[in-house]
């Protein structure tokens, strides 16, 4: 009998649940054992796993975060964590590992599997969006619903009081959130780090607004925009409690503009809570095909999603670089930059 262990790392993510969901449903249909690997890396660290079940996976749809709890730990960057990873891996009997993670989870799935040959499988979870060989990394349709549903909360006051309001996105490096929730949410400026903004710009556009009557602006930035001539703080090594950009740009623009301004940081609200039925969809699907890649002995792969179609593709591919947002997207973004 084939055992698989399954771990979730790095940012919790709405969706995540689903897959556990699945890839337990879709094994004990296989005539797997599942291992559930607590926090990450870490469970494999700390032997903290444990045995998953229909009666244990069943009523976790619907709910936010992991059932198996996260971390950001990063074993191959300390050589003794490492070594204890592999120790427990083979100790353990497990004969595979569904590793669900973002960019660096799955970097270090690959690392374990081309140093020390464990097989692993990937499975893309991402609010960012920003993975690539996948169009698609599930959580992301939940913050976008969730980022839309507070810009239109913060239009009606921006409107009220006559006021700018810059909203800031996450998206890490890239400004999937930002476009799409800003597109959806009708904000009247949005911001990406993929293109860095010229502030001038921005407060020209502003003005503009307020000679046309339209004295209240909706500014969406996403957290990795950069400004123009600005030395830019890369989002790994920033202190968490530096200004976020958000507020930098919005001090620039009521100062340059003399228009009254408030900031509203979405943060962490965006990846927290109940999943949209779309992830909880693809993460179902994903946990499915993540069992299938296993009985296929088909490792070193990160399931994907191409065309409406579940895939597969190597898990090198996936976390080669960043996924950057879709240029015709925001070409379409700038028709509303009025
Ligand atoms: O990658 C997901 C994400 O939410 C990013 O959008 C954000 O930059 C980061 O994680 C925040 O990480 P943490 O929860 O560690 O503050």
């Amino acid at each position: 009998m084939r055992k698989i262990g399954i771990l979730t790392g790095g940012a919790d993510c709405p969706g995540l649940n689903s897959v556990i969901r699945a890839v337990v449903r879709k094994a004990m249909q296989e005539g797997f054992v599942v291992t559930g690997i607590k926090n990450g890396w870490n469970g494999l660290i700390d032997n903290d796993m444990k045995i998953l079940d229909l009666r244990m996976t069943s009523g976790i749809l619907d709910r936010g975060g992991t059932v198996l709890g996260t971390s950001r730990l990063r074993p191959p960057l300390y050589p003794e964590k490492e070594a204890k990873v592999v120790e427990n891996f083979r100790r353990s009997g497990m004969d595979a590992i569904i590793a669900v993670g973002g960019e660096n989870t799955l970097q270090i799935a690959l690392d374990l599997y081309k140093k020390h040959s464990i097989p692993m499988i990937g499975v893309p979870k991402s609010i960012d969006n920003a993975l690539c060989g996948t169009d698609y990394a599930f959580g992301f349709d939940t913050a976008v619903n969730i980022a839309t549903e507070c810009i239109d909360r913060l239009h009606t006051t921006a409107e009220s009081h006559h006021r700018i309001i810059v909203i800031e996105v996450m998206g890490r490096y890239t400004g999937w959130i930002a476009l799409q929730a800003g597109i959806a949410g009708g904000a009247d400026i949005i911001l990406v780090p993929e293109i860095p903004v010229d502030i001038d710009e921005i407060c020209t556009l502003v003005r503009a607004r307020h000679r046309r009557g339209k004295n209240f602006s909706l500014i969406v930035v996403s957290e990795g925009a950069k400004i123009k001539g600005q030395v830019e703080v890369d989002k790994e090594k920033r202190d968490n409690h530096a200004p976020h950009i958000g507020e930098i740009i919005g001090k620039i623009v009521e100062d340059e503009t003399g228009y009254e301004t408030r900031v509203s940081v979405l943060g962490h609200i965006q990846r927290g809570g109940t999943p949209s039925a779309y992830d909880r969809l693809i993460g179902t699907q994903f946990g499915v095909k993540a069992v299938e890649l296993v009985k296929a002995n088909d490792f070193g792969k990160m399931v994907s999603f191409h065309d409406g179609k579940i895939h597969s593709v190597n898990i090198a591919e996936a976390v080669s670089k960043h996924k950057a947002i879709d240029k015709d997207l925001f070409e379409i973004a700038q028709l509303f930059a009025d």
